[in-house]
């Protein structure tokens, strides 16, 4: 199938709204080539800015997460951490202005505080001035974790508590999704995770309660438009139950 086949495949059938992206594999894509990690890296960011323009412009999902920088990725060689995180400032800085006349909203998730200040900077100003895009809503982890999220919404109930604005009892499901940082994002409804492995390395916990999750061997720089399209058609095959007997 050419890839217009393969849209229009896909298109016939109902779409996720919201699709997440663990990208993973950047390191053994350049080691399997004799290059440096960062190599990998550099390649898998070049990966992910095609991906993102392909979904804005054919607006296939309203609503894209990817997975850039872990809370434990801290705990690589300084050398790399280095390189990751000037590669994402370089990324948003020099996007910037094609998110906002593409429309493409950016959020960054994560514990923002602890990255450089230039970084923070960047990323407050390119999300305020897309703020209104209404094309993509693109979510990017940075520095974020699972479990990070959680107790970040944890210290916002204790915080309003605190100040008798909310009360123990009326904190529900729902009252809490709506402290976390990932407010206002929908529950991905498909989890992608390239580069052979098959866990969830402290991505969307609470918000992955009902995702389907999708594995595939394609290193993350190998992972094209076609291969999204693949993961999508997958997922259209499943049968979302949601605990109830039938779909
Ligand atoms: C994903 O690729 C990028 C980040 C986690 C930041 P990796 O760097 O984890 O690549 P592998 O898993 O070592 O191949
Ligand atoms: C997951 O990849 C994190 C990101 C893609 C940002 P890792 O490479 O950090 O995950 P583990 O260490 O293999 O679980
Ligand atoms: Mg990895």
């Amino acid at each position: 199938m050419t890839r217009g086949e393969l849209l229009a495949a896909v298109r016939t059938q109902r779409l996720p709204h919201h699709v997440a992206l663990i990208m993973d594999g950047n390191g053994r894509w350049a080691e399997r080539r004799g290059l440096p990690r960062v190599e990998g890296h550099r390649q898998g960011m070049q990966a992910a800015e095609r991906l993102i323009r392909f979904v804005a412009e054919e607006r296939l999902v309203p609503y894209l997460s990817l997975f850039a920088f872990s809370t434990e990725n801290w705990n690589r060689p300084q050398e790399e951490v280095d390189y990751l995180l000037d590669l994402l400032a370089r990324f948003i800085r020099e996007r910037g202005d094609e998110f906002v006349e593409g429309g493409i909203r950016l959020r960054v998730l994560g514990a923002v505080e602890a990255l450089p200040p230039s970084l923070q900077r960047t990323i407050a100003e390119i999300e305020a001035r897309s703020r209104r895009g209404d094309v993509l809503d693109l979510a990017v982890g940075i520095n974020f974790g699972g479990r990070w999220s959680i107790v970040e919404g944890a210290r916002r109930a204790m915080a309003l508590a605190r100040s008798d604005a909310l009360k123990p009892e009326e904190l529900d499901e729902g009252a809490f999704a709506r402290l976390l940082p990932t407010a206002g994002l929908p529950e991905p409804d498909l989890i992608v995770r390239t580069g052979e492995e098959k866990r969830i390395s402290n991505f969307y916990l609470w918000e992955a309660a009902y995702s389907e999750f999708y594995f595939t061997s394609i290193l993350w720089p190998d992972f094209d438009e076609d291969a999204l399209l693949a993961a999508i058609q997958d997922f259209q095959g499943r049968r979302r139950r949601f605990g109830r007997v039938t779909p």
